[in-house]
């Protein structure tokens, strides 16, 4: 590769132009213990009964095997109308997912921020801008080859980072999208998607580099993971690593082109 690093950085958006220019209001994410701290008042200043509580509506489980076998405009319709779990409760609008459904890459965030509620996309705030410039980096535009999602569909209140039970009530959805989409690699944004696909609860910086599996029935798909864009805006030396996680990517997903071309097809 030839060109010099500053200039594939300036190509990732990784300039000061990505620098929050006030607190966010803002941008979900906690990559790091301190951030989490950060994080932990605005969940814990809410009583558990108002997260989790069923109040207004019934809070009815994802039927997992009902999912399972929903096309696309049935699996929108159950998601919009979803109230599985406290996050129903304040959202706008739940926001499934946004892209092409043959995409060879599927990217998971963590759950919508208020913009994303407000217009029913993923990543289209502070974040998302981050996100398409490192799509761009890979020469990939959002909505072409590319699905973005998230661990969770309803946005968490005050962009609290989803809890367990959020993200488990959630991952049957996210299961049969994975299962539609049928990428060829899944690239995981921060320690929430990591936990939710590969119930990984470990450290995010630990896992970058390596090479995950995620399996859908006979199918197994390559993960990757790194950093949640939100998070490396707030920690732009860090932005250098997450381009190395993108070469990474792109490098895997090249194998996985190739070993597609390989296959036999049908009826030879
Ligand atoms: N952060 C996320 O994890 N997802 C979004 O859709 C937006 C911000
Ligand atoms: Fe349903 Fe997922 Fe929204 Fe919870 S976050 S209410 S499980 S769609």
């Amino acid at each position: 590769m030839s060109l010099s690093r500053s200039r594939l950085l300036q190509e990732m958006g990784l300039g000061p132009v990505w620098r929050l220019r006030d607190a966010p209001g803002g941008e979900p994410v906690a990559e790091d213990a301190a951030d989490e701290a950060a994080a932990v008042p605005v969940a814990a200043a809410e009583p558990a009964a108002a997260r989790h509580g069923t109040e207004n509506r019934p809070a009815l489980p994802v039927d997992a095997g009902a999912v399972a076998g929903m096309d696309w405009p049935a699996l929108r319709s159950a998601v919009a109308g979803c109230t599985a779990c406290g996050l129903c409760r304040e959202r706008k609008q739940a926001v499934l997912g946004v892209g092409d459904e043959q995409a060879d890459w599927l990217f998971i965030g963590e759950g919508p921020g208020a913009e994303e509620d407000a217009r029913g996309e993923p990543f289209v705030g502070q974040a998302g801008k981050l996100l398409d410039a490192m799509l761009a980096a890979i020469d990939l535009t959002r909505g072409d080859n590319v699905y973005i999602a998230n661990a969770v569909k309803c946005r968490p209140p005050g962009n609290r980072t989803p809890e367990a039970d959020e993200m488990a009530a959630c991952r049957p959805y996210l299961q049969r999208q994975i299962a539609l989409l049928r990428p060829k690699l899944i690239v995981l944004l921060g320690r929430a998607a990591m936990h939710a696909v590969l119930n990984e609860e470990g450290a995010l910086g630990a896992s970058r580099g390596k090479l995950f599996e995620y399996r859908d029935g006979e199918r197994v798909v390559p993960v990757i993971v790194t950093y949640h864009p939100a998070y490396l805006l707030r920690n732009l030396p860090d932005k250098a690593k997450a381009w190395e996680d993108l070469c990474f990517a792109r490098r895997t997903m090249r194998q996985q082109q190739r070993a597609g071309q390989d296959l036999p097809l049908p009826g030879d």
